[in-house]
């Protein structure tokens, strides 16, 4: 089979609300030299997208018309010049730049991750950044010891539900928080010890009654009016990561007297330049337990190309739990290339 000179391509043409996404035909993008084409399968619904849509990030470049979907799934078709021609028909994960709400996508072709083969493509594009999120952030920031108390912020996101179960893996005491009675209920059912829902005001004692002393370790991504509580519930040695800011603002500096006088670190953790190469002990065990299901994937829904603009939207009312998945290729990509 040839390959198609256009494809199906979801773009928005200035930053702004969802409402502004368009399903156009577009010319399928070529290679150039050190790139390759990717027929996407699946599209992971990153908070990063969104944020990026309405303009609100500058640390990756963007295009207008600008097409989103960082975190992809799916099958080599072509690649440009200076790249192994036998990479062609690789199932792979490409995160290191937009593009995936296409039927093609370009990628650098050395930041491709090969798909181990016990992994599907629709898990492929969760799995990966939320569960090495959460590891590194527990583990290398974190530095988390077994059996210690853990606190989760926003934990029935995708990398709130990993951080649960890496953390109960540890043998850990995991304490989840989150906004309202469904997303405690999804938190629980990946294993969290106790989960509170962080819009009635006495969460923070309840955090108390179960660990008088302060908790070991707290993972931050949500940020917030919660965010300034961090410090009083942190234990002597305890350590604070940040990953992100999802409500929209970090905590006030800390005093350099409170951390002496407390004992407490304050650290955080941006996942690109830590994270464990592949073939490391660590990305060999994190696989593992993804590809073994000792790691539920929290895949909650999946939804076409025409449904994105909705999913946004419901993403940014806070009404997602776990990852959504947007099917582009689907399945059929796999073993179907151009
Ligand atoms: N540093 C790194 O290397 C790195 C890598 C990946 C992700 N991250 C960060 O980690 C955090 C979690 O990522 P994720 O993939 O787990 O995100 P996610 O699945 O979208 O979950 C984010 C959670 O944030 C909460 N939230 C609070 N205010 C929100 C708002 N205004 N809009 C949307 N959600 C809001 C929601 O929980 P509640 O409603 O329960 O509060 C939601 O479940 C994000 O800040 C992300 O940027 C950092």
């Amino acid at each position: 089979m040839s390959m198609p000179t256009m494809m199906r391509a979801l773009q928005i043409d200035k930053p702004g609300d969802p409402a502004g996404f368009v399903l156009r035909d577009v010319p399928v993008p070529v290679p150039g030299d050190g790139q390759a084409l990717i027929k996407v399968a699946y599209v992971g619904m990153n908070p990063i997208d969104a944020m990026a849509r309405s303009g609100k990030i500058n640390f990756f470049p963007i295009t207008w018309p600008f097409t989103p979907g960082l975190e992809k799934t799916g099958v080599v078709a072509a690649v440009g010049a200076g790249v192994d021609k036998s990479l062609i028909g690789t199932r792979v994960i490409a995160r290191s730049g937009f593009g995936g709400y296409a039927e093609y996508a370009l990628n650098e072709a050395n930041t491709l991750l090969k798909l181990d083969d016990r992994i599907d493509l629709k898990t492929g594009c969760v799995y990966r950044g939320a569960s090495f999120t959460a590891w590194h952030a527990l583990y290398k920031a974190g530095r988390l010891q077994k059996n210690e108390t853990v606190l989760i912020h926003s934990a029935a996101g995708a990398v709130g539900i990993m951080a649960i179960q890496i953390a109960k893996d540890a043998g850990c005491t995991v304490i989840g928080l989150c906004a309202g009675e469904s997303k405690v209920a999804y938190a629980k059912s990946f294993g969290a010890d106790h989960v509170f829902d962080y819009l009635q005001s006495a969460w923070p004692d309840h955090v108390k009654a179960i660990a008088p002393k302060g908790v070991d370790v707290i993972l931050d991504g949500n940020g917030g009016p919660n965010a300034e509580k961090n410090v009083d519930l942190t234990a002597p040695m305890g350590r604070i990561v940040y990953i992100g800011a999802t409500a929209g603002t970090y905590p006030a500096p800390v005093p350099i007297p409170t951390l002496i006088f407390k004992n407490i670190s304050i650290a955080g953790m941006n996942l690109a330049p830590i994270e464990e190469g592949p073939g490391s002990a660590a990305d060999r065990a994190i696989i593992d337990a993804v590809a073994l299901k000792r790691w539920r994937v929290p895949l909650s829904e999946t939804v076409t190309l025409a449904n994105v603009a909705d999913l946004h939207a419901r993403l940014e009312a806070r009404h997602v739990m776990g990852r959504a998945v947007i099917e582009v290729g689907g399945l059929e990509v796999d073993g179907h290339i151009a």
